[in-house]
């Protein structure tokens, strides 16, 4: 039997980057560990989802009055729990819930990071066994040290992340995560259960063929963004809609392309929210070497007002968004 493995784990990964850096803490890479780990337990259950009593409505709505699937409220206390007991997070903010959470205890008090996250992306794909995933972001906080996080520590624009990730759950389960170093891939090998190195340095095609969008909505769009929908079919481009941001822009970070959901006559400023899926998808796309706007603005840009903002996006191969930008304006 040969021991030469191959395979390399997040965890020796991160403690590989942050070899390199004399000043590196490793706070960052225990973070993520605490992450992925609340990703596995999530995971455990996406995986058997038709045998127990995981399917299904919660029977309540969240802050933004959408209907709480039971995978969203399993999802989000998971994260919670994971990061209360970690050591290095002063507090989080979530999709599922209408305030940040502040932990008290003084470690958590004293940790650096705060974490933002949507714990459950595409809920409406559950029920029908598609993809579905988890989208993070970490800022270190502007607050001192030593006290209660604040919602100030929440509400800073993209440009002052720290680090980004999303787990898909697919064919098979990912975790893809990027520091200012760039975006790697991590493939959940589930006889040993960790995250292995598979996708190193993830590169965004600089230019694609497939456009990623409700096309439902198209009445309810103004004439510019009608006539870019006609131009990607005259160019004849592939559509492709799965309805999880996670799993259209995974497509999208591999095959190249560019994912929209534009503001509309219904969602004046589109659907999909700022702090827990735009910044950290476009801090992704953007190391990866591409580019997310919301058709008038970078979206790390935004100084958010609020936690449950949501905004317009363009996002993918970087030649795709900015033609877009040029024909809605
Ligand atoms: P969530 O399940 O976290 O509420 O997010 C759903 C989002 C996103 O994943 C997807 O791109 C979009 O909603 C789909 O919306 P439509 O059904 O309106 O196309
Ligand atoms: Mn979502
Ligand atoms: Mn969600």
């Amino acid at each position: 039997m040969n021991s030469n493995r191959k395979l390399m784990t997040l965890d020796e990964f991160t403690i590989h980057q942050t070899r390199q850096f004399s000043n590196a803490t490793g706070e960052l890479s225990t973070l993520l560990r605490d992450i992925s780990l609340a990703c596995k337990m999530i995971n455990k259950q996406v995986n058997k989802a038709g045998l127990g009593d995981v399917l299904g409505t919660h029977g309540a709505t969240n802050v933004q009055g959408e209907e709480q699937m039971k995978l969203d409220v399993y999802s989000d206390q998971m994260l919670i729990n994971v990061l209360r007991n970690s050591s290095e997070c002063a507090g989080i903010a979530s999709e599922e819930n209408d305030d940040f959470v502040a932990f008290e205890d003084e470690y958590s008090m004293n940790s650096k990071y705060v974490v933002m996250f949507d714990p459950l992306d595409g809920s409406s794909n559950i029920d029908v066994n598609a993809s579905i995933g988890t989208i993070f972001c970490i800022y270190k906080r502007v607050s001192p040290l030593g006290t209660p996080c604040v919602e100030a520590d929440f509400l800073q624009p993209g440009s002052a992340m720290k680090a980004a990730g999303y787990v898909i759950y697919g064919s098979s389960t990912m975790l893809v995560y990027a520091t200012k170093l760039g975006v790697n891939g991590f493939t959940l090998e589930p006889s040993i259960g960790e995250f292995c190195l598979s996708h190193p340095g993830m590169k965004v095609k600089e230019n694609g063929k497939i456009y990623s969008i409700n096309q439902g909505n198209t009445n309810k769009l103004n004439d510019k963004l009608k006539s870019y929908l006609n131009y990607c079919m005259d160019e004849e481009f592939s559509h492709r809609y799965i309805g999880s941001m996670v799993a259209d822009l995974h497509r999208t970070l591999i095959k190249g392309g560019i994912f929209m959901y534009p503001a509309d006559l219904k969602n004046k400023n589109g659907k999909l929210r700022l702090i827990y899926e735009c910044n950290p998808m476009t801090y992704i796309v953007e190391k990866a070497g591409g580019l997310g706007t919301t058709g008038n603005e970078n979206i790390l840009d935004i100084k958010p007002q609020e936690l449950h903002q949501r905004v317009p996006i363009f996002i993918g191969s970087k030649s795709m968004v900015e033609k877009a930008v040029e024909m809605i304006n």
